[in-house]
């Protein structure tokens, strides 16, 4: 079986590269054996259609409040974040994607790597309802999310759960 050739062009607006990735997303994910392989398949899919971020990458709950890293793209992630602790966890504690606008103005920001300046975090769910992790996404510019990056990635989060579960939907 051979995969489709992700091909995006990097100046078209962030807007209709979004739509790409929606379009395209659940034929690539879908089916996915466990979350392993829909996280690093999801990592490419992102770092492609959304180059100018210089991180894109997973946290997974390992424990009732811990998270550790899963697959990403970028320079070296944290290895855990407590739940107490920075914007991923907060995301995980509070089960909400959380926007910050500028890093520094986020009191409780884990600095992996300084060039963060602004960040996305997107908590995932398992079709039962469970938190698996959080989607972090980092941009070396100040204020480079919005509600449009919210609403995409949050999207793309729900596609990334039904394509875990085509066995439960095939029986439904
Ligand atoms: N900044 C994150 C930590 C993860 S890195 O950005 C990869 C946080 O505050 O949770």
């Amino acid at each position: 079986m051979s995969e489709p050739v992700l091909q995006v062009d990097p100046a078209l607006p962030r807007e209709e590269r979004y739509a790409a990735l929606l379009k395209i997303a659940p034929s690539v994910l879908h089916d996915s054996p466990d979350w392993t392989a829909c996280m690093a398949t999801s990592v490419t899919l992102l770092a492609t259609h959304l180059p100018e971020f210089f991180w894109i990458g997973f946290y997974r709950v390992i424990e009732p409040s811990l998270l550790a890293i899963g697959p990403y793209r970028g320079t070296l992630g944290c290895l855990t974040i407590p739940f107490s602790k920075g914007v991923c966890g907060k995301a995980a504690r509070e089960g909400r994607t959380v926007l910050v606008p500028d890093v520094t103005k986020f009191e409780d920001h884990i600095a992996c790597d300084d060039a963060s300046k602004s960040e996305i975090v997107v908590p995932l769910y398992d079709r039962e309802g469970h938190l698996i992790g959080v989607l972090d996404v980092d941009s070396e510019r100040v204020e480079d999310f919005e509600d449009d990056d919210k609403e995409a990635l949050e999207k793309f989060a729900g596609t990334m759960r039904e394509a875990l579960h085509r066995e439960l939907s095939d029986d439904e």
